[in-house]
């Protein structure tokens, strides 16, 4: 039985899939599902035979934001001292890669989601957005940051001010998304980006995800310096001396992921 409510946990070899699980409300984002979320991922980040963690939806919405009916009744003290929304920001935190799997709705805090995970997999159905001004309120769970990091500002005040959404295409074009694939492929496409991330070697995979994610820290030459340190780092990894080893010999690596 799976210790979760909102959400189906599959592992298959080195890798996860996280299903969100609330079908009647297009899987709208409560605070169970933040919790159930959160709890999961930090549990597969935790485990060394987890390589690749993808987050994925239904066909109709991967999630339609987050969940309207439970912020309607919050007061400005309720939001700030149970501070809403904010252990989202554990989803960053993960060392493990995440692949966001998104067909369908991926609006508001469903959109923020997705732009949590490191590879973001649209399918043809995709459609995103960041509604809230909608609602009469802004994203909360760093949509109007990681967007404008994502896309610019050009389409971040765009779809934040009018409240529009971009389908996968306008989307892939404006450097939101990853790739695109055929909605019936998703998983297929999902899964297998994720066992190819997983056949890699943990920690370097790991330092990648981390060199990349400092681009949004820090300036350049401090960025360049981080990435230099690590590139260095991975020098004491027996992955490097596997990975350099079987190019010369002509074989495929097999990595230790230590
Ligand atoms: N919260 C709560 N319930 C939601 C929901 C949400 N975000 N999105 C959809 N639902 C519920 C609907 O209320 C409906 O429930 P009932 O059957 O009980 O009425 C059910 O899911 C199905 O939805 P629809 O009937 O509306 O489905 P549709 O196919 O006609 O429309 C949709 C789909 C265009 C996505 C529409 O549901 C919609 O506009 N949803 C809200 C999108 C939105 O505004 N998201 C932003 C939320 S705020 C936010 O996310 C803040 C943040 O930054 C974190």
């Amino acid at each position: 039985a799976q210790p979760y409510e909102t959400i189906l946990v599959e592992r298959t070899g080195r890798t996860a899939v996280l299903t969100l699980n609330r079908p009647k409300a297009l899987n709208a984002l409560n605070l169970q599902v933040m919790n159930e979320v959160v709890a999961a991922t930090a549990e597969l980040d935790r485990d060394p035979d987890i390589g690749c963690i993808v987050i994925t939806g239904s066909p109709k919405a991967f999630a339609a934001g987050a969940d309207i009916k439970e912020m309607r009744p919050q007061s400005y003290m309720d939001m700030y001292l149970s501070d809403w929304f904010t252990a989202w920001d554990r989803l960053g935190d993960l060392r493990t890669p995440t692949v966001a799997a998104v067909a369908g709705h991926a609006l508001g805090g469903g959109c923020e989601l997705a732009m949590l995970c490191d590879i973001l997999l649209a399918a043809d159905t995709a459609v995103f957005g960041q509604p809230e001004i909608k609602l009469g309120v802004i994203p909360g769970i760093g949509g109007s940051q990681r967007l404008t990091r994502a896309v610019g500002k050009a389409k971040a005040m765009d779809l934040c001010l009018t409240g529009r959404t971009m389908d996968a295409t306008e989307a892939e074009r404006a450097g939101l998304v990853s790739r695109i694939v055929p909605a019936a492929d998703l998983l297929t496409e999902a899964r297998a980006v994720a066992e190819k991330v997983a056949a890699m070697s943990a920690p370097v995979a790991m330092m990648a995800k981390e060199a990349v994610n400092r681009a949004f820290e820090t300036t350049l030459a401090e960025g360049v310096r981080f990435e230099r340190r690590l590139f260095h780092a991975v020098f004491a990894t027996e992955d490097q001396k596997e990975g350099m080893a079987a190019f010369v010999e002509k074989r495929g690596a097999e990595f230790r992921h230590r």
